[in-house]
């Protein structure tokens, strides 16, 4: 079967691309390898022949109407050649809580290119996934003021991108659900402690405060924002785990 792997150059992409080769012919497609979904160039090339695509891309500015152009843009070329070319299955990886995430800009993108697929003739599914382990770091700059970081101690479930990369490759080779999955790490932590031990880690000396009214991503959140549902699929790899494996790899920076 040809999938082909829209950002397979990302962080998720590379790993998922590496899973879906042991038995499938896995195609990477990114700016790199001469496909861009913005302005179409080499998509009709890349889709023929191919019954999946999985959509895994971000987008490299998050400024509101940047992201939001690459995201509606990017998904709708990816549609239309998709149905041209006779694609059976489109996924995309999308964000958990996405829906109550409309106050920020980068969700309100995802909002976007989740209702294009969904009003697509496409057969698809669309996986939420917890934050990345790799994230919160990342996290943690998007959330700084000044020398401080501004965090919600609400909770949270994140997961490590090797089990996202597991996860999106199982459904992709299966039937398309037509719905949204979601998928989310073993663990609950409280969103500032983990960060701050993360921080600590990485001997990054920003102190991290916990503030209920600090946002995430321009969003306000609560403690069931950002949790899976109880028919969530569990990643494995604990935070310990991930810790160990990722020691001198670059992964954990
Ligand atoms: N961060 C989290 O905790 C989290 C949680 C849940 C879900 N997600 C979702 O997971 C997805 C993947 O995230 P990631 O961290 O793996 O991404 P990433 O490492 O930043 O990779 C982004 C990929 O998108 C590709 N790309 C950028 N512009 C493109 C274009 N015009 N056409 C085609 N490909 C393009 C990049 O290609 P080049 O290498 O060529 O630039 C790269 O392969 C995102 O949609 C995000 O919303 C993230």
């Amino acid at each position: 079967m040809k999938i082909v792997v829209i950002g397979g150059t990302g962080l998720i992409g590379s790993k998922l691309v590496n899973k879906l080769r042991e038995g499938h012919e896995a195609v990477a497609a990114s700016p790199n390898s001469g496909v861009n979904t913005v302005t179409g160039e080499g998509l009709a090339e890349v889709l023929k022949g191919a019954s999946v695509v999985v959509d895994v891309s971000n987008s490299p500015s998050w400024e509101d109407a940047a992201v939001l152009k690459f995201f509606e843009t990017s998904t709708r070329n990816l549609l239309t050649y998709g149905a041209a070319a006779g694609v059976g299955h489109h996924v995309a990886l999308s964000v958990v809580g996405t829906q109550l995430l409309a106050e920020s800009g980068y969700f309100r993108a995802k909002i976007a290119q989740e209702k294009l697929i969904k009003e697509s003739t496409i057969p698809y599914s669309i996986v939420h996934a917890t934050q990345f382990f790799e994230f919160l770091k990342g996290l943690a700059d998007i959330s700084t003021d000044g020398n401080k970081v501004r965090l919600p101690p609400v909770l949270f479930q994140p997961m490590a991108a090797d089990d996202v990369a597991s996860a999106v490759g199982s459904i992709a080779v299966g039937p398309p659900v037509n719905d949204t999955v979601e998928i989310g790490g073993p663990e609950q932590f409280r969103m500032d402690e983990l960060v701050r031990r993360r921080l600590a880690l990485l001997n990054d000396p920003h102190e991290v405060i916990a503030d209920p009214n600090a946002r995430y991503s321009g969003a306000k959140i609560s403690d069931k924002t950002l949790v899976p549902g109880n028919n969530a699929r569990l990643g494995e790899t604990t935070f310990e785990t991930w810790l160990a494996h990722s020691a001198g790899t670059g992964l954990a920076a």
